[in-house]
């Protein structure tokens, strides 16, 4: 047996290389799980051995503790930003004014990449360990946000063969677009506002003052430059930018494989065109290409104007805009309440697709841009998933076209809207307006949330407007006989899903459809009872997050579920004890207190008990101990040797309790074919994987299993 010290050595050495291989090449050599299990088995040992434990061992990303704000720190040199070029003209132009800097006629080196859509941020490593990580700020002076850029897993806290002395490496963090889709879709589902685009996402999530968020959030980064301190003697950095990437490719940091080295403009030129629609197949956002003359010596010979260095310049691509009619706005009501007006818009192709609709955020956004119905407007794609109006075009504006009003009164249920002074949302008050109860158990029987299949938007829209359906309780009392006879077009989408975010395919929005109500019938009918009647049985958080309560979304409501247990337990928490729930922060509580404090809601679930739902923990039966009692483990994936039902009844025989989902309390998780979200949380949460034959050991000899 090595000694600990030996063992933790290694374990950190193994770690950092494949995260290297992960991060860097894009090309792991190991499992996710395997990964895992040397992580779990560092964690073990640094705590048996806390003297052993350094700031720069890959466990130690998140402190634990959310920091109390920023301070501020100055960069090395001041971080400047580019000049732009929009067309290749402009380019050229550039070009011309680097040979004549350099007085030479021969084409320049150029190397050209790609122009991360993020957050600069200057990272200084003394001796090649992490020191901090600091922002543009005002080029300066930036902001110190090491606990956050600690908690970033690709960037590394130590780099390897990296040279002696300090450097300050220069790069941008960014979200990547599947990270960022999740992210929304989650904020979306606990009513939390959306951020517009994964840049917005970057910078908040980067501001935030809690890293363990930050380290869920799944954020990375590039690294494109590197300043070392005046006079050290010899120069660390190599003599030109192509082997400057190299070399913090070697160093073990992050850096976008798609750079060219470019001789002459023309080639720039070129590139540039060749990324124009290539880019949106990139897992990130780019706005531009940035063009660097390639030598050190050159720069050194161009320098700089009082913003930026003249030996480089960023190209930007052009924002996709297209021109069509305004034909009306309509106003939409959520769940939570919000009015939002949604501009209805004569289809116009944009970008690949079909665009019917754009969100127009609130009245003071249509005012301050003076938008007005039957307005020729200005469309544009941009990083942003959700189109915007950018303008009217005021000249062909025809003549009296009066402004748009926004209703004072809920289009749905006339309520007088209200607006609280510090918000430029208008609301609807009434808890039993028919739009935000249709929206309400459209969330209720969602995928995330109670999961009843086959309760889609056109038939809740029917139960809604036939009376059928005043709350959540009563989608129980619904019969195959009431169903089986109702009609509706199964297949109708309403605008506001299309608008609110999803670009819409070809096939949704072109052209006017024709609708056909069919009877629903005794077959799907008795499906959907079925369905219902299951989720009567689903994990607690499914219910607590179904109830729409608002900033509670799914992660709140498994944490909650596991602190507490059952829905009475939760709804008699103070606000010290909810808050004393990893995930559920003061407003989250508030909001909880405000949820289970009002008669409706004490009414509400007192009608979901009476129908039969599982509110809580079910009674333990009382049975001889079994070897795996007090184990959570999560199933994910597709197993190949086992049914999904097996391993469970397997499991539960052993005494083990079987979760949907994964949490802090997760005991293990099992990972077959193809496992998704599941298995990255519990990556993030540090909680062990293994693979299918693992499982099956476990199975055959519980006591003998080394993870648990
Ligand atoms: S070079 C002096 N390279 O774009 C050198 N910048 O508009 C300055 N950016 O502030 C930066 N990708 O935040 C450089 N490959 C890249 C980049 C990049 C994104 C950002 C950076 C900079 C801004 C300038």
């Amino acid at each position: 047996m090595p000694a600990p010290a030996d063992r933790i050595d290694a374990l950190r050495a193994r770690i950092r290389h494949h995260e290297e291989r992960y991060y860097v090449h894009d090309d792991p050599e190991i499992s996710d799980a395997e990964f895992d299990g040397l992580m779990r088995e560092l964690r073990e040992l640094e705590a048996g051995h806390p003297d052993l434990v350094t700031s720069d061992s890959p466990s130690q990303r998140v402190s634990g503790r959310p920091v109390e704000g920023f301070a501020t720190a100055e960069h090395l040199l001041p971080m400047l930003s580019l000049d732009n070029a929009y067309d290749d003209g402009e380019l050229s132009a550039f070009d011309e004014r680097v040979r004549k800097g350099l007085a030479i006629d021969d084409p320049v080196r150029y190397v050209a990449e790609l122009k991360i859509d993020g957050l600069s941020i200057a990272v200084t490593y003394d001796d090649g360990r992490f020191v901090r990580g600091v922002t543009r700020g005002d080029g300066v002076i930036g902001e110190d946000v090491s606990a956050n850029v600690r908690a970033i897993q690709a960037i590394p806290l130590r780099l390897s063969k990296a040279p002696a002395g300090r450097l300050e490496i220069r790069g941008e963090i960014y979200f990547p677009r599947p990270a960022f889709a999740r992210l929304n879709e989650e904020r979306e589902a606990s009513g939390e506002p959306l951020f517009a685009n994964p840049r917005n996402a970057a910078a908040g999530t980067l501001r935030n003052l809690d890293p363990q968020l930050v380290a869920r959030r799944g954020l990375r980064a590039f690294f494109y430059h590197a300043v070392a301190p005046p006079d050290v003697d010899p120069d660390p950095l190599p003599g030109s930018q192509i082997a400057l990437l190299r070399t913090l490719a070697t160093w073990g940091l992050p850096v976008e494989k798609h750079w060219q080295g470019c001789d002459g403009i023309a080639a720039v030129q070129a590139f540039c065109a060749s990324w124009a629609d290539t880019r949106r197949q990139l897992p990130f956002d780019t706005d531009g290409i940035v063009i660097k003359v390639d030598r050190r010596e050159e720069r050194a010979r161009l320098g700089y104007t009082s913003k930026f260095p003249r030996w480089a310049t960023a190209f930007k691509f052009p924002a996709q805009q297209v021109t069509t009619r305004l034909l009306r706005i309509d106003v939409q009501v959520g769940r939570t309440g919000a009015v939002t007006p949604l501009a209805v818009l004569e289809p116009v192709l944009l970008a690949g697709s079909t665009i019917q609709y754009a969100t127009l955020h609130n009245d003071e956004e249509i005012r301050r841009k003076d938008i007005r119905p039957g307005d020729q407007v200005l469309l544009e794609k941009g990083g942003d998933v959700i189109p915007k109006i950018v303008k009217p075009i005021l000249g062909v504006r025809p003549e009296g076209l009066p402004p748009f009003e926004m209703p004072t009164t809920c289009p749905e249920c006339h309520s007088t809207l209200e607006r609280p002074d510090d918000e430029v949302v208008w609301r609807c008050p009434n808890p039993s307006c028919p739009a935000r109860l249709r929206r309400s158990l459209e969330h209720f029987a969602g995928r995330r949330a109670m999961n009843i299949d086959g309760l889609g938007q056109a038939l809740v829209d029917k139960l809604v407007s036939l009376g059928l359906v005043h709350d959540y309780a009563d989608l129980y009392h619904l019969t195959v006989e009431t169903l089986a006879d109702l009609k509706f077009d199964a297949q109708a989408r309403r605008a506001d899903r299309v608008a609110a975010g999803r670009t819409a395919r070809a096939d949704e929005t072109s052209g006017p459809r024709v609708l056909t109500p069919r009877r629903f019938g005794e077959k799907s009918a008795s499906a959907l009872v079925a369905q219902i009647d299951a989720s009567r049985r689903h994990d607690l958080w499914r219910l607590i997050f179904g109830l729409g309560i608002r900033h509670v979304g799914e992660r709140g409501a498994q944490a909650l579920a596991d602190a507490f247990g059952t829905m009475a337990a939760v709804a008699a928490a103070r606000v010290e004890q909810l808050t004393a729930v990893g995930d559920v922060g003061p407003v989250v509580a508030a909001s909880l207190r405000r949820f289970f404090d009002a008669p409706e809601s004490v009414a509400l679930l007192a009608r979901l008990e009476a129908a039969g739902l599982h509110m809580g923990r079910p009674v333990p039966e009382s049975r001889a101990p079994g070897p795996l009692d007090g184990r959570t483990i999560v199933l994910t994936g597709t197993l190949q040797t086992l049914t999904r039902e097996d391993a469970t009844g397997q499991l539960l025989a052993l005494g083990a309790k079987v979760a949907g989902s994964v949490s802090r309390k997760t005991s293990l998780v099992v990972a077959g074919e193809a496992a998704g979200s599941k298995l990255d949380k519990a990556r993030t949460l540090g909680v062990p994987v293994v693979d299918e034959a693992r499982l099956q050991q476990l199975l055959d000899d519980p006591t003998r299993f080394p993870v648990l």
